[in-house]
This record gives C-alpha cells, structure tokens and sequence, in this order.
C-alpha cells in the first residue's frame, strides 16, 4: 500500500512537472492534483486493513469450527433417566481407567464407597491418580472397566447436567473469569439472589475482603484474577462451592499452593463448606485429611491402603511414611498446626 502511494504521488509530480512546463497544466490544477491524490490513501489504507482483518477473523472462525466440531467422549444415553437432589452416596466399584492415547493405567481396579456426608481422603504421591477419580466422578472420562455410581445408579445412566449438578469442585487452581465479584460467585448458580450471594460470601470468609475492594462486588476482577491473592481466590472459589449447595464435594488440593497462614485461613470456611455434604478432599500434604472419615492411599493407580488416620498410622504402612516424610520436610506447617493437622 506505501508504495502504491509513494508511486502514486511521484508519478502525478513527474508527470504533472512535464505537463506544467509544456503548459498543458496550471499550477494550481498540479497543486489540486496533489491535494486530491493525498486524500486518496485513507481510503485504499482502510480497504488493506480490512483485508488484514479479514484474513484474522477466517483464521479464528475456523478454531471456532473445530471447537464445535469436537465430539465429547461421554454421551448421555437414550435411557438417562431425570433424579431429584443427590443424597450423595458415592461409590467406586473396580474402576479401571486408561486415558485416551496412553498405555499406562491411571486407575486401576479402584474401589471405595463414600456415604452421605462423609469425609474421604484421597493421598498419595504425585500422578497417583487422585485428579483422576475425581475427573470420573465428574464424568468427564467413562471408566473402562468397574462403574462410578451415585446414590447406586451408575452415572453412565443419568443425565450429565444430573451429574454435574449434585458436584461441587474447589480446585488447587482457581479460575477466577473475566467479570465482576459478584458474577464470579453468582457463577455457581446464575440464578442465586443478592442476598444468597452475600450469604455465601460471608460464609466463606471473603465478604470482608470483597467489601474492601474498590467497588465492592462490582469490582471487575481481571481474566486470572491479578487483583485477588491466592487466598482470596480460594474463597472465591469457596463462595462459588457454597452457593451451589451440591450433595457432593470435590476438594482437589484446595490449600496447596497458599502459605500456612492463608491456608489455615479457609479452613474454617472449607469446613463449613463440607458440612453435611459427601467429601472427596484430595490432598498430598496431608494437613487437610488427618479427621477424614476414612483415608484412601494410591499409588500408581491402585488402592494400596484404606482406614481411619489412627488405624493407618499403626499400621506403619504408606500413609504413616508419607505422614513421617512431611513433618521433615514441611517442619513448619507440621509444628504451627501440633497434630499436623489443621481440620481437626
Ligand atoms: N489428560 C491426561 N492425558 C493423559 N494422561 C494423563 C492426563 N491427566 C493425567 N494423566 C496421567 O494419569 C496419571 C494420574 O494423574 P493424576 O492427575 O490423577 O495424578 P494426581 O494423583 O492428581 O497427581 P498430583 O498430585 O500431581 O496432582 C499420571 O500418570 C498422569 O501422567
Ligand atoms: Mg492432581
């Protein structure tokens, strides 16, 4: 385009410098020649930088279509049948699992059963497969072998929305979304009130915080949350568990990543959070799990012990060597808490 227009005027000087001198042109005619051609390029510019966009917008419009061209790996069945609220019985019956395009085992041949309002811990070493049940239990991968089941039915035979509905999730990683606090809560369940969304603020420990930001509930909070710490978007993500009132909650690592005291800080909102609910609480830190239920340890995939905190610590197996690794390494958080367990 700069050199269509560098052209462009070069040609009407030259050949409007020839014409004046021949006297086929006034001066003035070569001066209105130049004025006219200059207001020419705008034009041609903005018709390149459509082109430029243009060409964008094909490019994303075809990510777009693939997207939508995905097929999700689960699909409801014909058969799924509509269930009223969740008690929350959950239960891993020999659940073998293998993600697509691998050879290795995630899961195999778990099994555990979770009654309602129960606490289950989840441990075990990185890449154990704990994330693993819990993307399962959220169907977002079929089991190859075993059944996943909720109040006893397996959950290839519900409706997803059933699914997702009766799950609550608070995640080691937060995602905080492009929006104001009030959204970002209200998320959870778009159709929640003013006050239920003040509610499960407070209920959460992060309406103090909110009432201190600039504008409060309306304050935008950036696309990862720049403006919140790590504490305060855990609580959010609390608030946003709180408000959805599932049967069922997911805890992946909810405290990882916060220092001792920000993660001795939701505590108390987390347990108000588990209460009366059925609780899977992952954890490798141990911290969150000593007044579990029951605690389940993986490892590579498989169940390799089950049993309440005290049963396992006599048992001087995995768990009581994971427990004994964690207060040398984390002297810290082992001494500030003295069981070393901030739940209890
Ligand atoms: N999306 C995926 N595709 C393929 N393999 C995966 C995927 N996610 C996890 N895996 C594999 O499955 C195994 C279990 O992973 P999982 O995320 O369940 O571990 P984890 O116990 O949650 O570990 P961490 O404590 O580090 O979060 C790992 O070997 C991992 O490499
Ligand atoms: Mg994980």
């Amino acid at each position: 385009v700069e050199i269509i227009e560098v052209s462009g005027a070069l040609a009407v000087m030259g050949l409007g410098t020839w014409k004046l001198a021949q006297g086929q042109l006034t001066l003035g005619g070569l001066l209105v020649f130049l004025a006219l051609i200059g207001k020419l390029y705008s034009p041609i510019r903005d018709l390149s930088r459509l082109g430029n966009s243009f060409y964008a917008a094909s490019a994303s419009a075809e990510r777009i279509i693939e997207l939508l061209d995905q097929r999700p790996q689960v699909v409801e069945a014909a058969s799924a049948r509509r269930t009223g609220r969740a008690r929350g019985d959950v239960e891993f019956d020999g659940v073998s699992f293998r993600y697509p395009g691998t050879t290795r085992r995630a899961l195999s041949g778990v099994s555990f059963r979770v009654a309602p309002g129960e606490t289950l811990a989840l441990v075990g070493a990185s890449g154990a497969g704990k994330s693993t049940v819990a993307k399962l239990q959220l169907r977002f991968y079929d089991p190859d072998q075993g059944t996943v089941r909720l109040d006893g039915r397996d959950l290839r035979d519900l409706f997803l929305s059933d699914v997702r509905e009766s799950v609550a999730v608070v995640l080691q990683e937060t995602l905080v979304f492009h929006g104001t606090v009030r959204e970002n809560i209200a998320y959870g369940r778009p159709e929640a009130t003013e006050a239920e969304i003040v509610a499960a603020a407070r209920a959460a420990d992060a309406h103090d915080f909110i009432q201190l930001l600039p504008a409060g509930y309306d304050t935008m909070v950036g696309q990862s949350g720049r403006m919140l710490s790590g504490g305060q978007r855990q609580r959010l993500a609390i608030a946003r568990a709180m408000i959805r009132d599932a049967p069922v909650l997911l805890l992946d690592e909810p405290t990882t990543g916060l220092d001792v005291q920000s993660g001795r800080r939701i505590m108390g909102p987390l347990r108000r959070l588990m209460a009366g609910r059925t609780t899977i609480v992952i954890s490798h830190n141990l911290l969150t799990v000593s007044d579990a239920t029951r605690i389940v340890v993986l490892d590579r995939g498989r169940v390799v012990e089950s049993g309440s905190h005290d049963a396992l610590l006599a048992h001087g197996g995995m768990y009581a060597g994971l427990r004994r690794l964690h207060a040398v390494t984390s002297p810290a958080q082992a001494g500030s808490s003295s069981q070393g367990s901030v739940l209890s």
